[in-house]
C-alpha cells in the first residue's frame, strides 16, 4: 500500500493533503523528553536503534501523521567521515578537528556508524501502520560542509563561505567526499526500507547566486542522479532552505521529485515559478504554530489554496519549535484534514 504521502510525492493529487512535520520526533513531545531523561544524550539515542525507532514512532502513535521521519541527525555523516562528534549541553554540536585548516586525509572513515541507523529504519518499517511512509534523510553537502569546516554551528557560515572564495579547490574536495558519502548513506537507508528521502540544505540561503549553483545545485544533482539510477522508485525531496528566488532553478536543475518551501516564500508567487505539477511541501511558519493565534487556521487555508492545483504535502517551513504546545499541533492537523479543496 503506497499511501497518501508517497502517492503525492510521486505526483498524484488525492482528495486529501498528506501531512507530516519536520522535527516531529523531538522535544515538544513529553514522551520524547521522558525517554531522553532515561536514556541520556541525543547522540546515544540516535545510535540506539530500539530507542530511535520508538522516538520515530511517537508522533505517529500520537497524531497519525502520514510520514515518519527517521530520528537521527545530519551530523552522522561527518561522524562516519571520521570527525569526533559531541553534543555539549547548551553549546550545540562540536566536530573535531575542524577542517578549516586541515585536510580530510587526516580523518579515518568509519562506515560502521551507519549500521544502527539502518537498523532503526528496518525496525520502523516493521512497526509502521499501513499507508504511513517511512522517510529517510541526510544533510546536503553544503550544509554539512559548513559544520565540518567550522567544527560547530555559526551565525553566517563564515568559515565555509570564506573558504569557497579563498580556496574553492579545497572546498570542492570536501563537498565531493560528502556527495559520495551521502549516496552510500541514503542508498543504505533505502535498502533498509526508507520509501522516500529528503535532502536538508538548511544553509542554502547563505550563498551568492553563482556560489549557489556550484555548492548547492551541482552536488545535490549528483546525489539525486546516483540515487535515482539505483532506486528509481524512491522520490527525493530537496529542501534548500532560504534559497528564495533561486528555488525554481534548484527545482529544475537538481532532478529532485519534490521541493520543500520555507516560511519566507509567498506560496502564491512561488507556485507560479515552479515546474507545473511538481509536488511541493512546507511553508507554514513554525513560530505561527508555536504562537497558535487565530491566524493559524487562516494561514493553513491560504497555503492549502495556493497549492491546490498541484500535489502538496503539508509541512512547516522549518523544524517544529520545541516549545510548541501539543494542542496547537492538534489544531493544525484538524485544519488540514478538515479542508476540502
Ligand atoms: O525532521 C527531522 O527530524 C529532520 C532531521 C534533522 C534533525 N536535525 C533531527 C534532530 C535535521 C535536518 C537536523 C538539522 C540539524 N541538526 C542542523 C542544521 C540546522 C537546522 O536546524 O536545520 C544542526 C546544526 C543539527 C545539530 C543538532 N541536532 C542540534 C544543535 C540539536 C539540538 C541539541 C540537542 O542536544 O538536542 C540536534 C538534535 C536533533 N536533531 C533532534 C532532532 C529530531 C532532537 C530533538 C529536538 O531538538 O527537538
Amino acid at each position: 500500500m503506497p499511501g497518501l504521502l508517497l502517492d503525492t510525492l510521486n505526483g498524484k493529487r488525492a482528495t486529501q493533503v498528506p501531512l507530516w512535520l519536520m522535527r516531529q520526533a523531538g522535544r515538544y513531545l513529553p514522551e520524547y523528553r521522558d525517554l531522553r531523561a532515561r536514556k541520556g544524550g541525543f547522540l546515544a539515542m540516535a545510535y540506539d536503534s530500539e530507542a530511535a525507532c520508538e522516538i520515530t514512532m511517537q508522533p505517529i502513535d500520537r497524531f497519525g501523521f502520514d510520514g515518519a521521519i527517521l530520528f537521527s541527525d545530519i551530523l552522522i555523516v561527518p561522524h562516519a567521515l571520521g570527525q569526533k562528534l559531541e553534543f555539549l549541553a547548551g553549546e550545540g554540536p562540536k566536530l573535531s578537528p575542524p577542517l578549516v585548516d586541515r585536510s580530510l586525509d587526516e580523518l579515518t572513515r568509519d562506515p560502521s556508524r551507519y549500521l544502527p541507523i539502518y537498523e532503526t529504519v528496518r525496525r520502523c518499517r516493521q512497526r509502521l501502520p499501513e499507508g504511513v511512509t517511512m522517510l529517510g534523510f541526510a544533510g546536503s553537502p553544503w550544509t554539512v560542509a559548513t559544520y565540518m569546516i567550522a567544527g560547530e554551528g555559526s551565525h553566517d557560515q563564515h568559515d565555509a563561505r570564506a573558504l569557497a572564495y579563498r580556496d574553492p579547490e579545497a572546498l570542492q574536495v570536501i563537498i565531493d567526499a560528502i556527495v559520495d558519502e551521502t549516496i552510500v548513506y541514503l542508498s543504505g537507508q533505502i535498502e533498509a526500507g526508507a520509501e522516500a528521502v529528503q535532502l536538508f540544505d538548511s544553509w542554502a540561503g547563505s550563498l551568492a547566486p553563482d556560489e549557489f549553483e556550484r555548492w548547492v545545485i551541482a552536488p545535490n544533482a549528483r546525489i539525486v542522479a546516483a540515487l535515482t539510477e539505483k532506486h528509481p522508485e524512491v522520490p527525493v525531496i530537496g529542501f534548500p532552505k532560504g534559497s528564495g528566488e533561486k528555488l525554481p532553478a534548484y527545482a529544475r536543475e537538481t532532478g529532485v521529485k519534490a521541493v520543500g518551501i520555507d516560511e519566507t516564500l509567498d506560496p502564491v508567487c512561488i507556485a507560479r515559478e515552479l515546474p507545473e505539477n511538481m509536488p511541493v511541501q512546507g511553508n507554514l511558519d513554525p513560530l505561527l504554530l508555536l504562537a497558535g493565534s487565530d491566524h493559524l487556521e487562516k494561514r493553513v487555508k491560504i497555503i492549502l489554496e495556493a497549492f491546490a492545483d498541484r500535489p502538496h504535502v503539508f509541512n512547516l517551513g522549518h523544524g517544529i519549535d520545541r516549545r510548541t504546545p501539543i494542542e496547537h499541533v492538534e489544531r493544525l492537523i484538524a485544519a488540514v484534514r478538515g479542508w476540502r479543496g
